[in-house]
């Protein structure tokens, strides 16, 4: 009787299991999540750069710089080109994008240029961790220079 039963049960929940994750894969994130998302981690990223910035234009805080910078690190590392998927180019987020079309159609050279971003991000963290300062305000610099060449390329401004 059990094993009957078991004969039965188990097809159905590997069936139901199976219909669940088919039509989670159809649905995948909504598109405006997508653009919230990217929104709202670089506006994470610009948090923690105002607060290293304000250590390195005024009295140093070695805590501070070293939990911001960490926290850049990770959203930087976080894989952000994922987040400009195909169906995103002119979708309405927190506000419209302000990613210009050109992030889509070269999406490696984005993908690179976000490479650069998180490299420069991980130096950042590994010199705030360790306190040095001389270090953290030359890296600092370095970073910067990565936001830039992005924005210039692949964000309008608004
Ligand atoms: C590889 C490209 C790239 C890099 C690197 C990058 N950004 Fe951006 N950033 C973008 C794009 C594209 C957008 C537009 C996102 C959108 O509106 O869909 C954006 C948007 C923003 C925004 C506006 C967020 C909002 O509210 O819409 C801020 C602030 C920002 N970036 C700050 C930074 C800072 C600071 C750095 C460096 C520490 C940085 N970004 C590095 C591409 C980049």
């Amino acid at each position: 009787m059990k094993k009957a039963i078991s004969r039965i049960v188990v097809p159905v929940l590997a069936l139901s299991a199976l219909s669940v994750s088919i039509a989670y894969a159809q649905q995948g994130p909504r598109p405006e999540n997508l653009v919230k998302w990217r929104q709202s981690a670089y506006q994470v990223v610009a948090w923690n750069s105002a607060r290293i910035k304000a250590s390195v234009t005024g009295s140093y805080d070695k805590a501070e710089v070293a939990q911001a910078a960490s926290t850049l690190a990770a959203v930087a590392n976080s894989g952000l080109p994922k987040l400009f998927a195909a169906g995103t180019e002119k979708t309405r987020g927190w506000h419209e994008t302000s990613a210009k079309a050109e992030v889509f159609s070269e999406s490696k050279r984005f993908s690179e240029l976000d490479a650069d971003f998180a490299k420069a991000a991980n130096e950042l963290a590994k010199l705030a961790q360790a306190g040095d300062e001389a270090g953290v305000k030359t890296q600092y610099v370095a970073l910067n220079k990565t936001c830039k060449a992005c924005h210039d390329s692949y964000k309008a401004s608004e």
